[in-house]
């Protein structure tokens, strides 16, 4: 499946991506896309080879414009699937209605619980005893979109947002690639009532 990785930072969601498709992920990275021209996730791309296109939001006036330029700039490629992985850019209705059913992203908490940003900071001062990552489809909801896997992982004792999200971002790095297996592979879908279907199950 030919495939765009949108990325605003680090990359290590995207690095996974990469060191998995070498190991027989059905997949094809086209391209690293970034809204942030220093984004670290650029120099994972390069370094494994991947071309990489920077579109910077500051230049836009408004989240529309950026949008259609994003698209634009998406559509040169003809991805099959697109993931979001560290992209810290909210989207427009018209984005993800355009591309329903072939966009994914990782969020750092147990969805529905701590939407949103600073989740382990969040989910720290609540005084949860589990925490996690989910993999979801992207709608116009912001994190919102139905869950397909999550992973849960414990919060010890002295733990610090730090160390939390170290402990989460070991088990994005494999629930991301087994998300995107199971769309790569035909098994995984959107259903028209919204919700995702493994192997036709809800
Ligand atoms: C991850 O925690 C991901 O869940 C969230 O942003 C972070 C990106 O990390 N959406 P990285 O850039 O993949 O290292």
């Amino acid at each position: 499946v030919s495939t765009l990785v949108l990325i605003s930072g680090g990359g290590s969601n995207l690095q996974a991506l990469i060191d998995e498709s070498r190991r027989g992920l059905p997949i094809a990275i086209d391209a690293v896309i970034s809204n942030e021209p220093q984004a670290y996730g650029l120099v994972r791309a390069r370094d494994a080879g991947v071309a990489t296109r920077v579109l910077c939001h500051r230049g836009f006036p408004d989240r529309q414009g950026f949008d259609r330029a994003l698209m634009r700039l998406i559509d040169e490629f003809r991805p099959g699937l697109i993931l979001l992985a560290g992209f810290m850019r909210i989207l427009t209705p018209a984005f993800v209605a355009r591309y329903r059913g072939r966009l994914f992203n990782i969020h750092p908490s147990l969805l529905p619980d701590f939407r949103g940003l600073d989740t382990h900071r969040r989910a720290l001062a609540a005084g949860v005893r589990v925490h996690g990552a989910s993999v979801h489809y992207v709608t116009a909801d912001l994190d919102g979109g139905p869950v397909v896997l999550q992973a849960r992982v414990p919060v010890l004792p002295g733990d610090s947002p730090e160390v939390l999200s170290e402990r989460v971002l070991r088990q994005e790095h494999v629930i991301y690639p087994l998300a995107v297996r199971w769309f790569a592979e035909g098994r995984l879908v959107l259903g028209d009532d919204g919700r995702p279907y493994l192997d036709g199950q809800v």
